[in-house]
């Protein structure tokens, strides 16, 4: 390499340096990674040159072009390593949650606070009107084997009342048929039996819990919902036991202004059988589109026990009668907050939560 050639190296140092300096991207360094010390770069065809020096003076050239290298390399490592920090850094900006898009500045401060959402509140509140009415809390599994969500409910296997249903069914073989429970009605057989191992009827209870149905989630439908069963067996009790009870519930609950109503209709745990409805919360009774313009919401069944269940656990249908109802949580939820979609309850939208 002529000396004349060497000359060059500090001025090609310096201005490689303020170009790297001057790196806006990370494709540009990778391109000047290329030109500066790449194969084709000023520094390998020096260095390819240091053969035809004699050795003294290959020596000191060939450190002087390791020096540059060293530098350069060096330079360009730290340009590298900022600019990612500082894309990556726009990554996230631009992929950030805009919350304030959501929730107006401020209110994030008293969302903090967390408190139970509104259907376990709404549960809450149920438990609390049917204790002040004399009733025991209980609850139940939410996996159920088939004698307890059917069989023992008068329904036994192929029976065509399990169609009410649509069951949800989970596959552990034989020989049991397990299955989510698609209402809380099995409570009463868990109750029933409990009852009858430990000589301890008669029963006032209600059951809160989750239950499982495979429909399509609509404004008044959801697949994982939540009802209150309720259960009595005592010597005694008459229908008319069972109207004061619903009738009692909807205005301790709903308000006194709110009546309810009984009409007949099949459900194979109890003989006689009814829907409850109560007056519409959104139109008072007036008529309007949530309610058909009928003035009534249904609201679950009831019924007096059907022999044939107190005959699948063992007990005495001519000591004992009772009655039983079982009715919506969400549904509750949705008439006294007037929710117009009950897929609001578990969509999470910040806004909706905020009201509630
Ligand atoms: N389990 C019934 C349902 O979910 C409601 C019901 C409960 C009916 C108790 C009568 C007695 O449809």
């Amino acid at each position: 390499m002529p000396d004349a050639s060497l000359s060059e190296l500090d001025p090609f140092v310096t201005d490689a340096l303020a170009l790297i300096e001057g790196l806006s991207t990370l494709d540009a360094a990778r391109e000047a990674e290329a030109t500066l010390i790449g194969r084709r770069s000023p520094l390998a065809r020096w260095q390819r040159s240091l053969g035809s020096l004699d050795p003294e003076e290959r020596r000191s050239a060939g450190a002087l072009l390791q020096e540059a290298r060293r530098t350069l390399e060096s330079a360009l490592e730290a340009r590298v390593r900022a600019l990612g920090a500082s894309e990556r850094l726009t990554r996230m900006e631009s992929d950030a949650l805009d919350l304030g898009d959501v929730v107006p500045s401020g209110v994030l401060w008293t969302l903090a606070d967390g408190r139970a959402g509104l259907v376990a509140r709404t549960q809450r509140e149920l438990e609390d009107v049917f204790v002040s009415m004399g009733f025991r809390v209980a609850d139940g599994p939410e996996v159920e084997s088939d004698w307890y969500n059917f069989e023992a409910l008068n329904m036994p296997p192929a029976h065509p009342a399990r169609g009410m249903w649509d069951t949800f069914y989970i596959e552990l073989g034989e020989p049991e048929t397990v299955v989510l429970r698609t209402h809380t009605s099995p409570t009463q057989i868990h109750l029933l039996e409990e009852a009858v191992a430990n000589d301890s009827l008669p029963i006032h209870s209600v059951m809160p819990g989750r239950c499982y149905r495979r429909d399509t989630p609509d404004a008044r439908h959801l697949a994982t919902f939540h009802q209150v069963e309720g259960l009595v067996v005592d010597r005694g009790i008459t229908f008319a036991d069972l109207a004061g009870t619903i009738d009692t519930f909807t205005r301790a609950y709903f308000g006194p202004d709110i009546s309810s109503r009984l009409r007949p209709a099949y459900f194979p745990f109890t003989e006689p059988s009814a829907e409850f409805e109560i007056t519409c919360t959104i139109c008072r009774g007036e008529g309007c589109r949530t309610c058909s313009q009928t003035g009534w919401i249904e609201l679950g069944g009831c019924g007096m026990l059907d022999p044939a269940v107190f005959e699948a656990v063992g007990v005495d249908a001519d000591e004992w009668s009772g009655f039983a109802f079982g009715f919506g949580i969400d549904r509750c939820a949705q008439m006294r907050h007037q929710i117009a979609d009950m897929r609001s309850l578990i969509e999470n939208d910040v806004r909706f939560l905020r009201q509630v």
